[in-house]
């Protein structure tokens, strides 16, 4: 059976609330973690495959030019090696999520410090890595000083999709009581997913499997058939767990199209994994960026005027612009407005999706500026916000799905115990630590992508989903299997969830924190189908079905079936509620820190997000995609930065022990509200997107607060030491 159903308006039957089962929602562990903190989840690299070969890739040591000869017989000397392969599919820059290799850049051709140039294959890994790291090479790299490195003097595009202009903001800047003009810098960022870029391909002769830390099966194998020259029917992609993506798992990279290639040309099975600096230096990183806010407010704090512009980076060619300012868009109102992004070009690693692009950057950003804004007005900053929140969008005109960003900062501020009494610097102190608090909204976009997945119902009383969906850590598996349990009458326990192979029906892939509202409304679409063949083998209406723990108004659903399995394809796809409305997630940061007078360091030792994105499918997995949030907004505001060498480009921190992701120390008790309002215009499930909305503007809120507690007005982040003194 199959079953189809397209979203062109808000879906209020609420068909996940007439399930008999009771787990939607539920705080239930995830029935994988078990065999991933144990080690017997096999991750993409683990897999024991006889015969496999080790690849190791070389990498670039200059920022641009050519390689012009590899001596391949020096490395065919060398122990144990088997093959050297530069060939230009696995080397000019493949897709690593932006889709389109560069297309000016011809074979042997460098655009960045790090960028891989060749793969050594050999029979063990030692015996790679050592030939990869004595593999002679000759090659013509430019100038010193020639190369553009420098976003602020490289050559510079527009993007026009992300910029707009509307009314004269000059014009309310010169004419408003209250204004504030303020410009920011952002450093660069990494995943740093734990696990690192890993793929193991075979090849027999006709088709090709690979195993692969990927985020995106579903586009991915397109991707893989483009490289290899294959048909998607001969590509199979299993990534069945993901050691956590944060966007740098979006697109298939250097390690899968090598290993893809090496094992077709040498028809053994090859496994290549990068190493943690391969990652950092390979891998897209966020852009810095520079950002000037410019906002206009009347005598009462009502915005008249709204400017955000930012300049960030990326290589020539490269269609991925980091989108800074695409909650400002909609986030707050005034008449007179201007967007404008530009894109500097240059030769330092490619820019690409690092979690929550764009809005990590973007929204502390303006959150801090609002900061800057409320004291100049001398009004509350959290009063500041629910007077400017627009009650449509203010760029399009179009109306919104559930709006949750007035009740997150009133309900938040509650919680937090927020003072909105006088907010002078340096008003609390505790032996040498200045303590104060700041507030930041959160908001990001929220999306719903094509996904189908297959449910089947077996005669021995269990149920399987089966989709090329991926978890990457985020609960995929968790809440597929309380949908299905929920509409099919079954305790989560007994829906069997296989996730991760191109095998199965393509799902949404895990990417801007749409996977869960897509795939679960597919499963749903699918379920919604089981019911009604069920209820029409029982003999009664769909509306009077009564399932729950494998009982169908007083049958075994197993009697039923008659022995066989009853399986249904669910396709969920997004119609007009796409174009209808403005969707997105909510919320609000309070954050409370705690700053040394003497060395400028900054604790923070209280923060509370409150958030409102749609129904809640599972309170402990949505919960720690929240608090993964608030880690992260702590390591924007405070430690993350990729420093590049003004030189060369390279990275000079490519590894966790030099980029600073918060470690436990950072992290204080963490409070996450979920204000749950099922948005019926998200999605089939009354779900929005959580994944990245938990640091989409916390950052700011940390700053702010680091204002209150010293007085000290800082315009970059990370906020180190060296500069809050
Ligand atoms: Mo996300 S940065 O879309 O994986």
């Amino acid at each position: 059976m199959n079953a189809y159903f397209k979203q062109d308006e808000p879906d209020t039957r609420n068909l996940l609330d007439t399930g008999k089962q009771g787990v939607i929602g539920k705080a239930l562990s995830r029935p994988e973690g078990l065999a991933k903190v144990t080690g017997t989840a096999p991750y993409s690299a683990e897999y024991q495959i006889d015969g496999c070969l080790e690849g190791v890739l070389v990498t670039a040591p200059f920022a641009r030019g050519r390689i012009t000869a590899i001596d391949k017989k020096a490395a065919l000397a060398m122990d144990g090696v088997i093959a050297v392969i530069d060939d230009p599919r696995m080397t000019t820059r493949p897709a690593q999520g932006t889709a389109a290799a560069a297309p000016e850049q011809g074979p042997g051709e460098v655009d960045y410090f790090g960028q891989p140039i060749a793969l050594i294959v050999a029979e063990t890994f030692e015996q790679a890595r050592h030939a990869a790291k004595n593999l002679p090479f000759d090659y013509e790299a430019d100038e010193i000083g020639s190369v553009p490195l420098d976003p602020e003097s490289a050559p510079r595009e527009t993007d026009d999709g992300s910029s707009m202009s509307k009314g004269d903001l000059a014009h309310a800047m010169k004419t408003a009581p209250h204004t504030v003009d303020l410009r920011y810098r952002t450093h660069g960022h990494v995943s740093a997913a734990i696990e690192p870029h890993a793929a193991i391909a075979q090849w027999d002769g006709t088709k090709l499997t690979v195993h692969a830390a990927q985020q995106m099966p579903n586009y991915n194998i397109a991707e893989l058939a483009d490289i290899t020259g294959l048909d998607e029917e001969n590509v199979r992609l299993i990534s069945r767990y993901v050691g956590g993506g944060f966007g740098s798992k979006l697109g298939v990279a250097e390690e899968t199209a090598a290993a893809a290639i090496a094992a077709m040309q040498l028809s053994r099975p090859v496994r290549v994994v990068m190493s943690r600096q391969q990652v950092m230096q390979a891998i897209g990183h966020r852009s810095e960026s520079r950002q000037r806010v410019r906002l206009a407010a009347d005598s009462g704090g009502v915005l008249t005027g709204f400017g955000h512009e930012a300049l960030v980076a990326n290589l020539p060619g490269e269609s991925f612009a980091e989108p800074v300012l695409q909650s400002s868009q909609f986030l707050y109102g005034g008449d007179n407005r201007l967007l404008k992004l530009e894109i500097a070009r240059i030769h330092r690693s490619t820019a690409a999706s690092v979690r929550a692009p764009g809005e990590a950057v973007g929204m502390p950003v303006l959150e801090a500026a609002m900061d800057v804004l409320a004291e100049e007005i001398g009004i509350d900053p959290v009063e500041l916000r629910l007077k400017n929140i627009p009650e449509k969008d203010p760029d399009t005109g179009l109306p919104f799905t559930e709006h949750g960003l007035a009740r997150c900062l009133k309900e938040g501020a509650e919680a937090f115990g927020w003072d909105s009494g006088p907010r002078q610097p340096r008003l609390k102190r505790d032996g040498d630590w200045w303590i104060g608090t700041g507030v930041a909204s959160a908001a990001r976009v929220h999306n719903v992508a094509e996904a189908k997945a297959r449910v089947t119902l077996n005669p021995d009383g269990t149920a399987s989903v089966q989709t090329d969906m991926t978890d990457i850590g985020t609960g995929t598996y968790a809440i597929l299997s309380q949908i299905a349990g929920e509409m099919l009458g079954l305790p989560p326990e007994k829906v069997l969830v296989q996730l991760g192979d191109t095998d199965f029906p393509r799902g949404p892939g895990s990417g801007g924190s749409w996977g869960a509202a897509s795939i679960g409304s597919a499963v749903l679409v699918a379920c919604e189908e089981l019911r009604g063949s069920l209820a029409e083998k029982a003999g009664v209406n769909s509306d009077e079905l009564d399932i729950a723990d494998g009982m169908l108004n007083g049958q075994p659903v197993s009697d039923l079936l008659g022995g066989k399995e009853l399986s249904a394809l669910g396709h969920y796809e997004p119609g007009k509620i796409a174009d209808d409305y403005t969707s997105s997630g909510f919320g609000a940061f309070f954050a409370e820190v705690r700053v040394n007078r003497h060395t400028g360091e900054v604790r923070v030792s209280r923060m509370l997000g409150a958030f409102a994105f749609g129904r809640v499918l599972n309170a402990k997995t949505a919960r720690s995609q929240c608090i993964g949030g608030l880690v992260w907004s702590i390591g924007t505001a405070l430690t993350e930065a990729l420093l590049f060498d003004p030189n060369d480009g390279h990275i000079a921190n490519a590894d966790l022990a030099e980029y600073h992701v918060p470690v436990h120390r950072d992290i204080p008790a963490l409070d996450v509200l979920m204000l749950e309002k099922k948005d019926a215009a998200a999605s089939a499930i009354q779900a929005k997107g959580i994944g990245e909305l938990g640091m989409c503007g916390g950052a700011g809120a940390i700053a702010n607060a680091i204002y209150n507690a010293s007085g000290a007005r800082i315009f970059e982040f990370p906020m180190t030491p060296d500069k809050v003194l």
